[in-house]
């Protein structure tokens, strides 16, 4: 199995919807019109990973402010849990590492992550902050983590 990564287009808003209701059920799932907001934002970046034509993975990142040295924030990063475990979840932050160009990088994420926090620790990333009931409908954890300038 070998994925295919490029851009995330309008017309894997659905397809993406359907996976973020599988991967944060119970956590405010992003609908398909958040993923078209998302994607006709003039400074956010989203990336693709697909088998065979099916969008199996998904990540976006925003650049903050409009003077430098920006500033990036990742926004989401969502593998279709049939394909996880296989390196897609890397390839698609590497992906936003190299948009980001060396910049400073922050994100969050629920504390009990531990698949995605040691994704994010192996990239460099650390844990710079605890943001108590971040996610509004569970009331779950997250950290602030943040990858220096390169
Ligand atoms: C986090 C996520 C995107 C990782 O995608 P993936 O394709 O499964 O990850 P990869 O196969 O590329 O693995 C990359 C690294 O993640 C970590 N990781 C992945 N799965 C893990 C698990 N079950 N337990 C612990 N660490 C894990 C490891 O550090 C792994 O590196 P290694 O293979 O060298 O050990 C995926 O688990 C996912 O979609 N989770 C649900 C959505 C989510 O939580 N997104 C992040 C929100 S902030």
């Amino acid at each position: 199995m070998t994925a295919q990564y490029g851009p995330l287009t309008p017309n894997d808003a659905a397809r993406c919807a359907e996976l973020e209701a599988q991967l944060f059920d119970g956590d405010d799932p992003w609908p398909e019109r958040a993923f078209l907001a998302e994607l006709a934002a003039k400074h956010n970046h989203y990336v693709a990973a697909r088998v065979e034509d099916k969008l199996v993975g998904y990540a976006g990142i925003a650049r903050l402010g409009r003077l430098r040295p920006y500033e990036y924030e990742i926004h989401t990063i969502g593998v279709d849990p049939a394909y996880q475990g296989k390196g897609i979840g890397r390839q698609l932050l590497s992906r936003l590492l190299e948009y980001a160009d060396g910049a400073t990088i922050f994100l969050e994420v629920r504390t009990d992550n531990e698949p995605a926090i040691a994704l994010y620790e192996s990239a460099g990333f650390t844990r710079v902050g605890l943001r108590k009931r971040y996610y509004r409908v569970s009331g779950a954890d997250a950290y602030t983590m943040k990858r220096e300038r390169q």
